[in-house]
Protein backbone atom coordinates (compact mmCIF):
# COMPACT_ATOMS: atom_id res chain seq x y z
CA UNK A 1 0.00 0.00 0.00
CA UNK A 2 1.87 3.39 -1.06
CA UNK A 3 2.24 5.82 1.65
CA UNK A 4 1.46 9.44 2.68
CA UNK A 5 4.81 10.33 2.02
CA UNK A 6 5.75 8.81 -1.20
CA UNK A 7 2.48 10.49 -2.04
CA UNK A 8 4.24 13.87 -1.17
CA UNK A 9 7.87 12.38 -2.40
CA UNK A 10 5.84 12.07 -5.90
CA UNK A 11 3.96 15.45 -5.73
CA UNK A 12 7.23 17.69 -4.23
CA UNK A 13 5.24 19.04 -1.37
CA UNK A 14 5.44 18.20 2.45
CA UNK A 15 3.55 15.21 4.16
CA UNK A 16 1.67 18.00 5.77
CA UNK A 17 0.03 19.40 2.53
CA UNK A 18 -0.83 16.09 2.04
CA UNK A 19 -2.63 15.59 4.93
CA UNK A 20 -4.33 18.88 4.64
CA UNK A 21 -5.28 18.18 1.55
CA UNK A 22 -7.00 14.94 2.39
CA UNK A 23 -8.73 16.58 5.53
CA UNK A 24 -9.66 19.87 4.32
CA UNK A 25 -7.79 21.11 7.65
CA UNK A 26 -6.07 23.75 5.96
CA UNK A 27 -6.42 25.70 2.36
CA UNK A 28 -4.20 24.20 0.08
CA UNK A 29 -3.62 26.08 -3.41
CA UNK A 30 -5.38 24.70 -6.11
CA UNK A 31 -2.09 23.71 -8.02
CA UNK A 32 -0.78 22.17 -5.02
CA UNK A 33 -4.26 20.24 -4.25
CA UNK A 34 -3.74 19.50 -8.14
CA UNK A 35 -0.75 17.86 -7.71
CA UNK A 36 -1.10 15.67 -4.71
CA UNK A 37 -4.81 14.20 -6.41
CA UNK A 38 -2.92 13.45 -9.06
CA UNK A 39 0.02 11.72 -7.52
CA UNK A 40 -2.50 9.96 -4.90
CA UNK A 41 -4.20 8.47 -7.97
CA UNK A 42 -1.06 7.58 -9.87
CA UNK A 43 0.24 5.77 -6.68
CA UNK A 44 -3.52 4.50 -6.14
CA UNK A 45 -3.20 5.77 -2.26
CA UNK A 46 -5.88 5.37 -0.50
CA UNK A 47 -6.80 7.71 3.03
CA UNK A 48 -6.80 5.82 6.12
CA UNK A 49 -10.54 7.39 6.64
CA UNK A 50 -10.25 5.26 10.01
CA UNK A 51 -6.95 6.61 11.93
CA UNK A 52 -8.64 10.27 10.06
CA UNK A 53 -11.57 9.52 12.13
CA UNK A 54 -10.18 8.65 14.90
CA UNK A 55 -7.79 11.88 14.73
CA UNK A 56 -10.76 14.17 14.31
CA UNK A 57 -13.32 12.37 16.46
CA UNK A 58 -15.75 12.27 13.94
CA UNK A 59 -16.33 9.35 10.85
CA UNK A 60 -18.80 11.55 9.09
CA UNK A 61 -21.03 8.74 8.86
CA UNK A 62 -24.94 8.97 9.61
CA UNK A 63 -26.51 5.86 11.05
CA UNK A 64 -30.35 5.23 10.62
CA UNK A 65 -32.86 2.75 11.81
CA UNK A 66 -35.86 1.57 10.41
CA UNK A 67 -38.69 -0.79 11.51
CA UNK A 68 -39.19 -2.34 8.18
CA UNK A 69 -36.67 -1.04 5.22
CA UNK A 70 -39.27 -3.09 2.80
CA UNK A 71 -42.11 -0.94 3.56
CA UNK A 72 -41.99 2.38 0.60
CA UNK A 73 -42.92 4.49 3.46
CA UNK A 74 -39.58 4.26 4.82
CA UNK A 75 -37.75 3.26 2.03
CA UNK A 76 -38.81 6.81 0.83
CA UNK A 77 -38.07 9.01 4.41
CA UNK A 78 -34.49 6.86 3.88
CA UNK A 79 -34.15 8.26 0.51
CA UNK A 80 -34.55 11.92 2.11
CA UNK A 81 -31.91 11.34 4.70
CA UNK A 82 -29.25 9.96 2.51
CA UNK A 83 -29.83 12.98 -0.38
CA UNK A 84 -29.11 15.25 2.28
CA UNK A 85 -26.65 13.42 4.28
CA UNK A 86 -25.01 12.98 1.12
CA UNK A 87 -24.89 16.72 0.14
CA UNK A 88 -23.68 17.45 3.54
CA UNK A 89 -20.53 14.72 2.88
CA UNK A 90 -21.99 12.17 4.94
CA UNK A 91 -22.21 8.42 4.21
CA UNK A 92 -25.62 6.58 5.58
CA UNK A 93 -25.61 3.37 7.17
CA UNK A 94 -29.19 2.41 6.91
CA UNK A 95 -30.39 -0.97 9.41
CA UNK A 96 -33.38 -2.57 9.05
CA UNK A 97 -34.71 -4.10 12.64
CA UNK A 98 -37.85 -5.70 11.28
CA UNK A 99 -39.83 -4.78 13.72
CA UNK A 100 -37.33 -6.84 16.47
CA UNK A 101 -36.17 -4.79 19.32
CA UNK A 102 -33.34 -7.39 19.69
CA UNK A 103 -32.41 -6.75 16.77
CA UNK A 104 -32.59 -3.22 17.26
CA UNK A 105 -31.05 -3.70 20.01
CA UNK A 106 -27.88 -5.00 17.88
CA UNK A 107 -27.73 -2.34 15.56
CA UNK A 108 -27.77 0.63 17.98
CA UNK A 109 -24.35 -1.24 19.33
CA UNK A 110 -23.44 -1.78 15.24
CA UNK A 111 -23.78 1.88 14.93
CA UNK A 112 -21.68 2.97 18.39
CA UNK A 113 -18.58 0.31 17.70
CA UNK A 114 -18.43 2.01 13.71
CA UNK A 115 -18.77 5.82 15.29
CA UNK A 116 -21.34 7.09 13.67
CA UNK A 117 -21.85 10.87 14.38
CA UNK A 118 -25.27 10.63 15.26
CA UNK A 119 -28.26 8.45 14.86
CA UNK A 120 -31.77 8.65 12.96
CA UNK A 121 -34.35 6.42 14.91
CA UNK A 122 -37.51 5.01 14.04
CA UNK A 123 -38.63 2.82 16.91
CA UNK A 124 -39.98 -0.69 17.09
CA UNK A 125 -42.33 0.72 19.31
CA UNK A 126 -41.08 -1.03 22.82
CA UNK A 127 -37.61 1.09 22.45
CA UNK A 128 -37.34 3.29 25.16
CA UNK A 129 -35.45 2.21 27.32
CA UNK A 130 -32.68 1.25 25.09
CA UNK A 131 -32.40 5.07 24.09
CA UNK A 132 -32.64 6.08 28.00
CA UNK A 133 -29.64 4.48 28.61
CA UNK A 134 -27.11 7.27 29.51
CA UNK A 135 -24.52 5.93 26.72
CA UNK A 136 -27.51 6.81 23.59
CA UNK A 137 -28.37 10.26 25.06
CA UNK A 138 -24.22 10.88 25.09
CA UNK A 139 -24.71 10.77 21.44
CA UNK A 140 -26.37 12.33 19.17
CA UNK A 141 -30.29 10.92 18.06
CA UNK A 142 -33.06 12.61 16.27
CA UNK A 143 -36.29 10.47 16.47
CA UNK A 144 -38.73 10.15 14.04
CA UNK A 145 -42.43 8.57 13.05
CA UNK A 146 -43.07 6.90 16.18
CA UNK A 147 -43.17 9.00 19.44
CA UNK A 148 -41.34 8.12 22.73
CA UNK A 149 -42.38 8.46 26.10
CA UNK A 150 -39.78 9.83 28.45
CA UNK A 151 -37.18 10.54 25.44
CA UNK A 152 -36.44 14.07 25.61
CA UNK A 153 -35.11 14.42 21.86
CA UNK A 154 -35.48 15.87 18.26
CA UNK A 155 -38.36 14.44 16.34
CA UNK A 156 -39.90 14.54 13.38
CA UNK A 157 -43.74 13.31 13.20
CA UNK A 158 -46.63 13.70 11.38
CA UNK A 159 -50.04 14.99 12.38
CA UNK A 160 -51.34 11.13 12.49
CA UNK A 161 -54.55 12.03 14.81
CA UNK A 162 -55.71 14.78 12.02
CA UNK A 163 -55.26 12.25 9.51
CA UNK A 164 -57.28 9.47 11.24
CA UNK A 165 -60.40 11.99 11.58
CA UNK A 166 -59.90 13.72 8.04
CA UNK A 167 -60.10 9.74 6.53
CA UNK A 168 -63.03 8.48 8.51
CA UNK A 169 -64.60 12.18 7.99
CA UNK A 170 -64.15 11.61 4.30
CA UNK A 171 -66.02 7.94 4.23
CA UNK A 172 -68.76 9.82 6.50
CA UNK A 173 -69.40 12.38 3.95
CA UNK A 174 -69.85 10.04 1.63
CA UNK A 175 -72.63 8.50 3.38
CA UNK A 176 -71.20 5.25 5.08
CA UNK A 177 -72.08 4.47 8.73
CA UNK A 178 -70.45 0.95 8.68
CA UNK A 179 -67.13 2.17 8.39
CA UNK A 180 -64.51 -0.31 9.84
CA UNK A 181 -61.08 0.15 10.96
CA UNK A 182 -58.18 -2.17 10.21
CA UNK A 183 -55.19 -0.76 12.82
CA UNK A 184 -51.48 -1.46 12.82
CA UNK A 185 -49.08 -2.83 15.26
CA UNK A 186 -50.08 -1.92 19.18
CA UNK A 187 -47.61 -0.12 20.94
CA UNK A 188 -46.64 2.50 18.46
CA UNK A 189 -48.30 6.45 18.10
CA UNK A 190 -48.76 6.39 14.04
CA UNK A 191 -51.04 3.74 14.74
CA UNK A 192 -52.82 4.54 17.78
CA UNK A 193 -53.48 8.30 16.91
CA UNK A 194 -54.98 7.08 13.43
CA UNK A 195 -57.48 5.35 15.39
CA UNK A 196 -57.83 8.21 17.70
CA UNK A 197 -58.78 10.22 14.95
CA UNK A 198 -61.18 7.71 13.48
CA UNK A 199 -62.70 7.45 17.31
CA UNK A 200 -63.55 11.34 16.84
CA UNK A 201 -64.70 11.50 13.65
CA UNK A 202 -67.37 8.69 14.44
CA UNK A 203 -68.18 10.23 18.13
CA UNK A 204 -68.44 14.27 16.02
CA UNK A 205 -71.13 12.33 13.47
CA UNK A 206 -72.97 10.10 16.75
CA UNK A 207 -72.10 7.38 14.64
CA UNK A 208 -71.69 4.48 17.78
CA UNK A 209 -68.62 2.39 17.64
CA UNK A 210 -69.17 -1.06 16.20
CA UNK A 211 -66.56 -3.17 17.97
CA UNK A 212 -66.85 -5.77 15.46
CA UNK A 213 -65.60 -3.25 12.87
CA UNK A 214 -62.40 -2.47 14.63
CA UNK A 215 -59.73 -5.40 13.70
CA UNK A 216 -55.79 -5.25 14.79
CA UNK A 217 -53.08 -5.83 11.66
CA UNK A 218 -49.69 -5.39 11.24
CA UNK A 219 -49.03 -3.43 8.53
CA UNK A 220 -48.12 -5.40 6.01
CA UNK A 221 -50.64 -6.70 2.98
CA UNK A 222 -51.58 -10.02 4.53
CA UNK A 223 -53.34 -8.76 7.44
CA UNK A 224 -55.42 -6.44 5.33
CA UNK A 225 -56.55 -8.65 3.12
CA UNK A 226 -57.10 -11.45 5.73
CA UNK A 227 -58.88 -9.17 8.03
CA UNK A 228 -60.90 -7.95 4.79
CA UNK A 229 -62.35 -11.40 4.13
CA UNK A 230 -63.29 -11.86 7.58
CA UNK A 231 -65.31 -8.20 7.80
CA UNK A 232 -67.03 -9.19 4.29
CA UNK A 233 -67.97 -12.37 6.02
CA UNK A 234 -70.11 -10.55 8.82
CA UNK A 235 -74.21 -10.77 8.92
CA UNK A 236 -73.57 -6.87 9.07
CA UNK A 237 -70.54 -5.96 6.96
CA UNK A 238 -69.09 -2.79 6.98
CA UNK A 239 -69.68 -0.72 3.53
CA UNK A 240 -66.03 0.98 4.12
CA UNK A 241 -62.65 0.29 5.42
CA UNK A 242 -59.78 2.97 6.88
CA UNK A 243 -57.12 1.01 6.77
CA UNK A 244 -54.29 2.65 8.74
CA UNK A 245 -51.69 2.38 6.49
CA UNK A 246 -51.75 1.63 2.80
CA UNK A 247 -49.87 -1.74 2.63
CA UNK A 248 -52.50 -2.82 4.53
CA UNK A 249 -55.61 -0.83 2.48
CA UNK A 250 -54.03 -2.59 -0.61
CA UNK A 251 -54.60 -6.21 0.63
CA UNK A 252 -58.06 -5.45 1.36
CA UNK A 253 -58.89 -3.84 -2.23
CA UNK A 254 -57.08 -7.25 -3.49
CA UNK A 255 -59.57 -9.43 -0.74
CA UNK A 256 -62.63 -7.96 -1.52
CA UNK A 257 -62.07 -8.37 -5.34
CA UNK A 258 -61.04 -11.76 -4.79
CA UNK A 259 -64.32 -12.42 -3.72
CA UNK A 260 -66.17 -10.50 -6.44
CA UNK A 261 -66.76 -7.29 -4.65
CA UNK A 262 -66.74 -4.11 -6.21
CA UNK A 263 -64.40 -1.27 -5.12
CA UNK A 264 -65.56 1.43 -4.22
CA UNK A 265 -69.21 0.72 -4.65
CA UNK A 266 -69.81 -2.66 -2.50
CA UNK A 267 -67.33 -1.66 0.09
CA UNK A 268 -64.87 1.60 -0.36
CA UNK A 269 -61.59 1.37 0.94
CA UNK A 270 -59.20 4.16 2.34
CA UNK A 271 -55.25 3.73 3.21
CA UNK A 272 -52.97 6.34 5.03
CA UNK A 273 -48.97 6.96 3.87
CA UNK A 274 -49.27 7.78 0.04
CA UNK A 275 -46.80 5.72 -1.39
CA UNK A 276 -46.26 5.64 -4.94
CA UNK A 277 -47.97 2.31 -5.54
CA UNK A 278 -51.04 3.78 -4.26
CA UNK A 279 -51.95 5.33 -7.08
CA UNK A 280 -51.03 2.66 -9.80
CA UNK A 281 -53.42 -0.19 -7.89
CA UNK A 282 -56.50 -0.36 -9.20
CA UNK A 283 -58.77 1.55 -8.56
CA UNK A 284 -56.34 3.81 -7.44
CA UNK A 285 -56.38 4.24 -3.39
CA UNK A 286 -57.60 7.00 -1.88
CA UNK A 287 -55.49 7.84 1.31
CA UNK A 288 -53.75 10.04 3.91
CA UNK A 289 -50.74 11.57 2.22
CA UNK A 290 -47.30 11.99 4.27
CA UNK A 291 -44.60 14.09 2.92
CA UNK A 292 -42.23 10.72 3.41
CA UNK A 293 -39.21 12.33 2.01
CA UNK A 294 -39.33 16.03 3.59
CA UNK A 295 -39.65 13.84 6.85
CA UNK A 296 -36.16 12.27 5.82
CA UNK A 297 -34.44 15.86 5.01
CA UNK A 298 -35.89 17.20 8.38
CA UNK A 299 -34.79 14.51 10.58
CA UNK A 300 -30.92 14.84 8.82
CA UNK A 301 -30.62 18.08 9.18
CA UNK A 302 -32.27 18.26 13.05
CA UNK A 303 -29.47 15.97 13.43
CA UNK A 304 -26.56 17.68 11.68
CA UNK A 305 -27.45 20.84 13.77
CA UNK A 306 -27.18 18.08 16.82
CA UNK A 307 -23.99 16.97 15.82
CA UNK A 308 -22.38 20.23 15.61
CA UNK A 309 -24.36 21.65 19.19
CA UNK A 310 -25.42 18.57 21.27
CA UNK A 311 -26.11 20.58 24.02
CA UNK A 312 -28.70 22.41 21.77
CA UNK A 313 -32.41 22.40 23.34
CA UNK A 314 -34.52 19.33 21.65
CA UNK A 315 -36.72 20.37 18.71
CA UNK A 316 -39.84 18.69 17.87
CA UNK A 317 -41.32 19.05 14.45
CA UNK A 318 -45.17 17.83 13.33
CA UNK A 319 -45.60 18.22 9.64
CA UNK A 320 -48.92 18.07 8.33
CA UNK A 321 -50.88 15.58 6.06
CA UNK A 322 -53.27 15.76 3.29
CA UNK A 323 -56.25 13.77 2.64
CA UNK A 324 -56.03 12.47 -1.13
CA UNK A 325 -59.04 11.49 -2.59
CA UNK A 326 -58.57 8.95 -5.86
CA UNK A 327 -61.04 6.44 -7.12
CA UNK A 328 -61.46 3.86 -4.31
CA UNK A 329 -64.02 5.51 -2.34
CA UNK A 330 -67.54 6.28 -3.17
CA UNK A 331 -71.21 6.49 -1.54
CA UNK A 332 -72.68 3.46 -0.84
CA UNK A 333 -75.51 1.93 -2.68
O1 LIG B 1 -46.58 1.92 6.48
C1 LIG B 1 -45.75 1.94 7.62
C2 LIG B 1 -46.31 2.80 8.69
O2 LIG B 1 -45.39 2.79 9.74
C3 LIG B 1 -46.49 4.24 8.23
O3 LIG B 1 -47.84 4.64 8.31
C4 LIG B 1 -45.59 5.05 9.10
O4 LIG B 1 -46.26 6.16 9.70
C5 LIG B 1 -45.05 4.10 10.11
O5 LIG B 1 -45.56 4.33 11.39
Amino acid sequence: MPTMREVAEKAEVSITTVSHVINKTRPVSDELSARVLESMDLLGYQPNLLARSLRLGETKTIGVILPDSANPFFAEVARGIEDTGFEEGYSVIICNSDNNQDKEKLYIDVLYEKQVDGIIFVSTGESTKLLSDSREQKKPFVIVDRMMPGINSDSVMTDNEKGGYLATSHLIQLGHRKISCIRGPSGISPSANRFTGYCRALEEHKIPLDETFILDGDFHFQSGYTNTLDLLKLDNPPTAIFALNDLMAVGAIAAAQKIGKNVPTDISIIGFDDIDLAAYVHPPLTTISQPKYEIGVMATNLLLDRIQDNNRQPRSRTLDIKLLIRESTASPR
